[in-house]
């Protein structure tokens, strides 16, 4: 199997010429000008921009939470993706508090393999940081190729660990070659701040925004990147949103120390007026919050200084009827919001197009550092020789609008509706095979593999 893409604009991290690709089986096997090679299927891609497929390392799939699963299954939500440009996913084990982390993996196996279209791997959430776990550390990173350990400053008696066990695991896994990633807020505060607004008789979606001031996530962002810093532990934070946690990591350089950080698409393009209204505000309802202006403004700008290194989704859906269950109580509403599908179209148009960011960094922040910091560097996240064909043809001068009637995440209202975009992605190859082609759907689930990633160094 044989496929020669013609005349595209190949955009990576660090390239911009015109040129073919001639792939062989699921591999690059050249790029040049002009080829003639007999190939079995050919694409014009005149006036098309080709780029590796997005990689979003933050979603939940068919996640148990809050009392309830995230709506989107690994065959949806993949398939939404592909129909989004992104070929691969990295989704999240949640060890159970009082058991292993195999037994997790076991589980979230169970719901996954066998029914992805995309790629995935999973990160594993650590929830239970004892002695049993810390000789599990190494297994994951040797066998299951699974080298970055997520970890909870907040969900206080179901995920959080304490700064005791965030400690001992940051020393383990720097000692096995992985990676600590971050969900930074302070869960005491928040806590705190939940029951006193409940107390006050204060339920309605605004009150799950001012439980969760900037200042937790500044805090939290600071103290893990304190942790890292004495362990030496490499360290990601997860779905960064405001000025005061990047300002904590921008801190953290002056020591000569390197935090990675990931935003994700709504704290760029969504501010905290969404939840002024009723409790249509519980689409919005995530944590942490949406932000201000001025915390979008610190993003942007972070993604251009190279302090905001990947743009991902968190994307975490919840039915309508879902959200429900908080009707009565903020607190009650599951969190999360659907983007598996608009993370790339949204931020080539909202970016690219409104030249916030360069071609080049909407290539990095989507694929090439995913790639890159999760080990999986050159075969994901580039167009070169030997590198996986997971590729994206966007098309610069098509429009299109979202809408929850036309989305194929299976979710029944966007949180981008009636968003006009510019740009879209027409053509995607996943290893080799054309995924999608003009909206239709060419691949089956099953098709996505596991990818097993390498050890990490914390550079990039
Ligand atoms: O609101 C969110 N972010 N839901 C998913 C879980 C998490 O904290 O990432
Ligand atoms: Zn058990
Ligand atoms: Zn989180
Ligand atoms: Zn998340």
């Amino acid at each position: 199997m044989s496929l020669l893409i013609k005349n595209g604009r190949i955009i990576t991290a660090a390239d911009d010429y015109v040129a073919d690709i001639f792939i062989e089986g699921e591999k690059i096997s050249l790029i040049g000008k002009e080829l003639s090679i007999p190939a079995g299927q050919t694409i014009d891609a005149d006036g098309m921009l080709v780029m590796p497929g997005g990689i979003d390392p933050h979603v939940h799939l068919d996640m148990p939470f809050m009392g309830t699963f995230s709506s989107d299954s690994y065959e949806t939500g993949t398939r939404a993706a592909l129909h989004g440009g992104t070929t691969m996913v990295i989704d999240f084990v949640l060890q159970k508090q009082g058991h292993s982390l195999r037994e997790a993996l076991t589980e979230w196996q169970s719901r996954a393999n066998g029914n992805c279209l995309g790629d995935y791997s999973f990160h594993m959430a650590v929830t239970d940081f004892n002695e049993h776990t810390r000789q599990e550390i190494q297994t994951m990173i040797t066998h299951e190729g699974i080298t970055s350990f997520k970890t909870f400053m907040a969900y206080k008696g179901a995920l959080m660990i304490d700064d005791r066990q965030m400690t001992g695991l940051m020393q383990e896994v720097k000692k096995q070659g992985g990676m600590v990633t971050v969900h930074a807020t302070n869960g005491d505060m928040i806590d705190y701040l939940v029951a006193k607004h409940k107390a006050e008789g204060k339920l309605s979606p605004l009150y799950h925004y001012l439980s969760q001031p900037e200042v937790t996530e500044a805090e939290a962002s600071a103290r893990f990147a304190d942790m890292a810093n004495y362990t030496g532990c490499p360290g990601y934070i997860v779905h960064l949103t405001c000025e005061g946690a990047l300002n904590a990591v921008r801190q953290a350089t002056r020591r000569n120390q390197h935090v990675f950080v990931e935003t994700c698409i709504q704290y760029l393009l969504l501010d905290a007026s969404r939840y002024e209204q009723d409790f249509d505000s519980a689409k919005w309802v995530m944590s942490p919050p949406l932000r201000e202006k001025k915390d979008q403004a610190t993003l942007w700008a972070g993604i251009n200084q190279g302090l905001v290194n990947v743009v991902a989704t968190d994307h975490c859906p919840f039915k309508w009827e879902q959200k429900l269950m908080g009707k009565d109580d903020f607190s009650k509403i599951p969190n999360g919001h659907p983007a598996i599908e608009h993370r790339m179209e949204l931020l080539y148009s909202e970016g690219v197009h409104k030249g916030r960011i360069t071609l080049n960094k909407y290539v990095e922040v989507t694929s090439t550092n995913p790639a890159k910091i999760f080990g999986m560097f050159p075969r994901k996240g580039t167009i070169a020789v030997n590198s996986d064909a997971d590729l994206i043809l966007l098309d610069p001068h098509a429009q299109h609008t979202i809408t929850a009637a036309g989305h194929h995440m299976n979710v029944d209202y966007s949180a981008y509706e009636g968003w006009e975009l510019q740009g879209k992605i027409k053509t995607v190859l996943l290893r080799g095979k054309v995924a999608v082609n003009d909206g239709e759907c060419l691949v089956e689930k099953g098709y996505g593999q596991f990818i097993k990633r390498h050890k990490v160094s914390g550079k990039i």
